[in-house]
C-alpha cells in the first residue's frame, strides 16, 4: 500500500483519497487542531506532533475548546449586539461543530461568511460542506498577504468593504513569528473602517511555568510554530481600537455565558478580545 492508501485506511477518511497537494510527512497546524478538538482529519504525523503538547501539558486539548467557546460567544455577540453581518475569518481551520457560519446563520440567515486557510484539506472539506455558496465560501490564500484577501473578486462577491464587517484571526496569529505577527495585524487594522470589528485570540504568556513549556512543545514538537504571548505583547494587536468590554482578558472570562468552562485548567493559557474600530 503506498503512502496515502495506508493513510486512507488508518486515518478514516471514508474512502477518499487526500487532495494531491496535501502533505501527509509534515504536521499541519488544521489537522493537529483537529485531532485534538476530537475531529477525524488527521494523520500519524499530526498525532506524533500532538503527543509532545500532551506531554508538555496533558489538558491541550481543553485549550482549542476554551478557543473554540470564546469564538462561539464571540461570533454570537457580533451577530447579535454589534448588527454584523458580514464576516472573514482569517486562519478558520477544518469544519468542526458549531462552525462561524453556523453560528452567525443561526442568529440571521443572511449573515455572509469568506473563510480563508492555507490547508488544501481545509479548502476540500469546506467545499463539501457548502452547498450554497450564496452566503458562504472558502478560498485558500494566505494570511500574511491580508491585502491580496480584501482584493481577491471571491472576497468582494459576499462582502461589500463599504460596509461593516468583522475579521477573524482566532488561534492564528501564535502560529506567525513575532514580526510577521504584529505586522499583519497592523494590515488587518489598515484594512477595517470605522464601525468595523477584529476578534482575535492566542496563547497566553502569563508567567507561569506551563506556558514555556507548551510552547517549548510547539516549537520543537514537530509543528514548529506555536507562540505564547504576554498581555503587554497582545495589545499591540488593537492598537487604535477601541476594546469592547471586558477587553482583552483570559478567553474563558470574554462575556461568559452558561456554556462557557468554569474550571478549565488551562484557563490561564489563553487570551482573547474583540476591538471595534473608531
Ligand atoms: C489553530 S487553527 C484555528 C482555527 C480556527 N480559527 C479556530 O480558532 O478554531 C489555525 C488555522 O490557521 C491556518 N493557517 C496557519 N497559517 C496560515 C497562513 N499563513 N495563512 C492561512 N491560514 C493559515 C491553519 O491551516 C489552521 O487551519
Amino acid at each position: 500500500m503506498d503512502d496515502r492508501a495506508t493513510a486512507r485506511a488508518a486515518d478514516g477518511l471514508d474512502g477518499a483519497a487526500p487532495p494531491p497537494d496535501v502533505d501527509l510527512g509534515t504536521p499541519s497546524i488544521a489537522r493537529l487542531y483537529d485531532y485534538v478538538l476530537g475531529g477525524k482529519e488527521h494523520f500519524e504525523v499530526d498525532r506524533r506532533a500532538a503527543d509532545a503538547l500532551y506531554e508538555a501539558v496533558p489538558e491541550t486539548s481543553q485549550l482549542a475548546k476554551d478557543n473554540r467557546n470564546h469564538l462561539r460567544r464571540a461570533v454570537q455577540w457580533l451577530v447579535r449586539e454589534a448588527g454584523i453581518r458580514q464576516i472573514v475569518d482569517l486562519g478558520s481551520g477544518l469544519p468542526t461543530v458549531g462552525n462561524v457560519h453556523e453560528l452567525a446563520q443561526a442568529v440571521d440567515p443572511g449573515v455572509h461568511v469568506v473563510y480563508v486557510d492555507n490547508d488544501p484539506l481545509v479548502l476540500a472539506h469546506g467545499r463539501a460542506l457548502l452547498s450554497d455558496e450564496t452566503t458562504t465560501t472558502v478560498i485558500t490564500a494566505d494570511v500574511r498577504e491580508p491585502e491580496t484577501i480584501f482584493a481577491d473578486p471571491r472576497t468582494a462577491e459576499l462582502i461589500d468593504l463599504q460596509q461593516p464587517y468583522a475579521v477573524i484571526a482566532a488561534s492564528i496569529l501564535h502560529h506567525l513569528d513575532d514580526d510577521v505577527a504584529y505586522d499583519v495585524a497592523a494590515r488587518i487594522r489598515a484594512q477595517l473602517h470605522s464601525g468595523c470589528y477584529v476578534l482575535i485570540s492566542n496563547f497566553l504568556d502569563d508567567d507561569e511555568p506551563r506556558a514555556k513549556e507548551l510552547e517549548r512543545a510547539f516549537l520543537e514538537g514537530g509543528l514548529g510554530t506555536g507562540r505564547f504571548r504576554t498581555w503587554a505583547e497582545q495589545r499591540r494587536f488593537y492598537d487604535g481600537l477601541e476594546m469592547v468590554e471586558p477587553g482583552l482578558v483570559y478567553a474563558n472570562d470574554w462575556k461568559p455565558d452558561h456554556l462557557t468552562p468554569t474550571e478549565s485548567r488551562v484557563h490561564t493559557l489563553y487570551a482573547a478580545g474583540v476591538a471595534r474600530k473608531p
